[in-house]
């Protein structure tokens, strides 16, 4: 993102789907005035957090889930974000369309999701009862492992192509809760070299890594016709 925007002067339009407390853009919003950011967030009360989170910012929080974020905005951006979203949607599909129609042209479609966080402890009892009250009609609670095979097909139905494929989030990240506050910043810096460079090593990713990766970072565009 940072690329890009310093690429168009510091200006850029971005909707976030599933902006939760929009905490991401805190920082960016405030550093960069030029940007005009909308989040779409299915949870009322995350919403009004993200509204007060973001207050005095060229912002637009929006209470809807991301299906009908076109039909809702009737507007294309720069960049569309989905961080940590895409595990807890129940129709992938028209996420992923609804994304496509909110790109412009030449915009990017960044989306992560936890691969294999929520895997673990006690977040069993959340990934069977989740699908049995999506399938009811109540969405919220869903949450079901991303196969890649799945997401790569869905890409393409929805008329994405993948520009970059990568995976974050090895356990060493989890270190900076011990870290001293003021070197945080500094021990990040050094975590995103290192799993840049651990993704420049060619190791394919695979589902069974998941546990491994804790998220699968995609940059996607407008397949070429
Ligand atoms: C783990 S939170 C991530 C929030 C934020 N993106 C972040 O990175 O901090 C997942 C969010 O996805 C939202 N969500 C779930 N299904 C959605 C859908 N169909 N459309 C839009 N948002 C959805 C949830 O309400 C929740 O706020």
């Amino acid at each position: 993102m940072e690329q890009y925007i310093r690429k168009n002067g510091g200006k850029a339009t971005i909707l976030d789907l599933g902006c939760g407390e929009a905490l991401n853009f805190a920082r960016l919003l405030s550093t960069c005035p030029r940007i005009r950011y909308v989040g779409i967030e299915p949870s009322e009360e995350s919403c009004r957090k993200a509204r007060h989170n973001l207050q005095g910012l060229p912002t637009t929080i929006i209470h809807a889930n991301a299906y009908t974020a076109y039909e809702q905005l009737k507007e294309k951006f720069d960049l569309v974000v989905s961080f940590s979203t895409f595990e807890h949607v129940y129709r992938r599909l028209s996420y992923l369309e609804a994304a496509k129609h909110c790109l412009k042209e030449d915009g990017y479609f960044l989306i992560n999701y936890d691969a294999g966080h929520f895997l673990q402890g006690k977040e069993w009892l959340k990934n069977m009862v989740g699908p049995l009250l999506a399938n009811l009609g109540i969405e919220r609670y869903f949450q079901a492992f991303i196969r890649e095979e799945e997401f790569l097909a869905l890409v393409k139905k929805a008329g994405f192509e993948v520009m970059e494929a990568k995976s974050f989030n090895t356990r060493l990240k989890e270190v900076y809760k011990i870290i001293p506050a003021s070197k945080q910043p500094a021990f990040m810096e050094k975590w995103l070299e290192f799993e840049v460079w651990l993704n420049s090593l060619g190791i394919g990713y695979n589902d069974g890594m998941a546990p491994v990766f804790g998220t699968r970072n995609f940059i996607l565009k407008h397949k070429s016709r």
